[in-house]
């Protein structure tokens, strides 16, 4: 057994701490709840861990110490083939690039987790594309369409099969101020249309303007921003 995530939370960390290959510790006991609807945003200078506490948070790496649950279910002991489980099914990830498929369609994109977990997509598809504004450049591919609208493309992806949690590493790092409004505008339909719950990483300005409760990660410390 676990951390005592509060019932409700759908993110809970409890003094995650991280070294890689017993090097110095880039996490040293991080804690971090978040919930439905919330936005977490993790200010962090280059280097200072923030991909690795994503990365932690989406099972994707295990943590050398601490628990972290995802909608109640503690996943830092989980073996492998359920955490790919999980990942599928409960975590959405956005990267600093949008990481689509050059040669599926937008369209076909925002359905390959859907396919993944072998669930009917195209109502779920459609929705997702209306509500993020790319029903008419479904068909193109993400070399015919802006960064932006990739981006936009990427977290309807990232959305496809109903995660409670979003991660979201420098999302808008590779932006112009335009495309930095279409992905906040994004994450913002995440949370209040889909009720996801996310952490998001940042390092520059862009962000600003997303609604969210503020952290700072520091010499592998995570704190609440004044
Ligand atoms: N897979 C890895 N193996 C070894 N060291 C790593 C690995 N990933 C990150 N690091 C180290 O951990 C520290 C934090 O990196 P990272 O989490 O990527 O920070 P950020 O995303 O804030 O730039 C850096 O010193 C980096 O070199
Ligand atoms: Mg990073």
């Amino acid at each position: 057994m676990g951390a005592a995530g509060m019932p409700g939370r759908v993110i809970a960390a409890q003094d995650v701490w991280k070294s890689y290959d017993g090097r110095e510790e880039v996490l040293r006991g991080v804690d971090l709840d978040v919930d439905p609807g919330e936005s977490a945003l993790v200010w962090g200078e280059n280097g200072s861990g923030k991909t690795t506490l994503l990365s932690i948070l989406g099972g994707l790496e295990p943590p050398s110490r601490g628990f972290v649950e995802v909608g109640g279910r503690e996943i830092t002991s989980l073996r492998e083939k359920h955490l790919a489980r999980v990942r599928l099914l409960e975590i959405g990830f956005v990267f600093q690039t949008h990481r689509l498929l050059e040669d599926l369609t937008l369209e076909e994109n925002v359905a390959l987790p859907l396919r993944l977990a072998k669930r009917p997509a195209e109502a779920r598809v459609v929705e997702l594309l209306e509500v993020f504004g790319l029903t008419k450049l479904a068909s193109r591919r993400p070399g015919e369409v802006s960064v932006g609208e990739s981006q936009r493309a990427a977290v309807a992806r990232a959305l496809a099969n109903g995660p409670r949690v979003l991660l979201a590493d420098e999302p808008t790092a590779s932006l112009d101020p335009k495309g930095t409004a279409a992905v906040l505008d994004a994450l913002r339909i995440a949370r209040e249309n889909f009720g996801a719950a996310e952490v998001v990483a940042a390092h520059d300005s862009g962000v600003r303007t997303l609604e969210a409760t503020e952290y700072v990660l520091e010499d592998g410390r995570l704190r609440k921003r004044a």
